[in-house]
């Protein structure tokens, strides 16, 4: 019933014909979103399409929602880019990266710039996006899980940073995340050699908050989501602020920005 009105009020994507393109479901249940890869027969691949989806429901995601799930569909979180952007018939509507690559270079940074705009909103201080991950999370995939806070993932889960080995970089904002999770030496290790990394490492590097039996994964992650529920949303928004900031900040200059939003805080719950 809640997720029937949820539905009808407010910014659910869910029956626009640009998601079913780009192979995403939308559902808002009150505070929390859930977007689901749903082309599981192709393992969840990605297309131009399914960024714009991503991008799109970032732009009309309603205010009330403070957690945001990323799952897919099937054996697989998500197999990465959609191989047909590799031939030359490339993905119908979408072109190729034969066709990209006889435009002008500028032209194709924009599209990446777009495409990128599918994963950056996932990092908003607003919400926490969890990624729930099974099975293949390849390229594209794995850059996905790594544009999320948060990753639980399945026991068979298995990441790979495929891009070098096809002659491409990952470019879909996945680089800085891997470096600050696993640090630099374990991100070149991971990336340069696209070797597989599953579940037991993935915990121990710190990629993975929690590894659960594959059955166990939407109870874990729903456990996860009622925790992060239970604190106030202007505290947490204003935590995750400050969490966001602590690298690129001195410690007196953390110092100082905790005192500002603590002020804030203040001011708002006695003021
Ligand atoms: N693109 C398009 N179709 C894909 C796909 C992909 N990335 N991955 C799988 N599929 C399709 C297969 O072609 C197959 O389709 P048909 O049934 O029509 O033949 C179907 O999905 C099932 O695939 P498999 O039978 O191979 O399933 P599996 O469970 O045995 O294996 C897999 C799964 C290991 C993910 C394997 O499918 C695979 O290796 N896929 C390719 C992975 C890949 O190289 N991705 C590119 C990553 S690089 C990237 O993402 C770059 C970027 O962002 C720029």
């Amino acid at each position: 019933m809640a997720e029937a009105q949820a539905r009808q009020h407010g910014g659910n994507a869910g029956d626009d014909p640009a998601m079913a393109e780009g192979g995403v479901r939308f559902e808002v249940d009150g505070e929390i979103a859930t977007i689901t890869l749903d082309r599981p027969e192709k393992r969840n691949a990605q297309t131009f399409a399914t960024w714009s989806a991503l991008a799109r429901i970032g732009e009309t995601l309603p205010e009330r929602v403070r957690v945001v799930v990323v799952k897919g569909e099937g054996p697989s979180f998500s197999a990465g880019i959609d191989l047909r952007m590799f031939t030359a018939e490339g993905v119908p509507g979408q072109g190729s990266f034969g066709s990209a690559a006889k435009s002008d270079g500028a032209s194709f940074e924009q599209s990446i710039r777009r495409a990128q705009a599918g994963f950056l909103w996932l990092r908003r201080p607003e919400i926490v996006s969890i990624a729930a991950v099974q099975g293949h999370a390849i390229g594209a995939g794995f850059q996905l899980a790594l544009a999320c806070d948060l990753r639980i993932v399945a026991d068979d889960v298995s990441f790979c940073m495929k891009e070098p080995a096809l002659g491409l970089v990952p470019d879909l904002t996945g680089t800085k995340p891997l470096v600050e999770l696993v640090g630099l030496a374990k991100a070149i290790d991971i990336c340069l050699t696209a070797r597989t990394v599953h579940a037991d490492e993935a915990m121990r590097i710190g990629l993975a908050e929690r590894v659960v039996a594959g059955g166990d994964l939407e109870q874990a992650t729903r456990e996860k989501v009622e925790q992060l529920l239970s604190t106030n949303r202007d505290a947490a928004a204003a935590t995750k602020r400050l969490l966001q900031g602590a690298q690129g900040r001195t410690l007196e200059e953390q110092s100082r920005a905790e005192g500002i939003e603590q002020a804030a805080r203040i001011k708002a719950l006695f003021g």
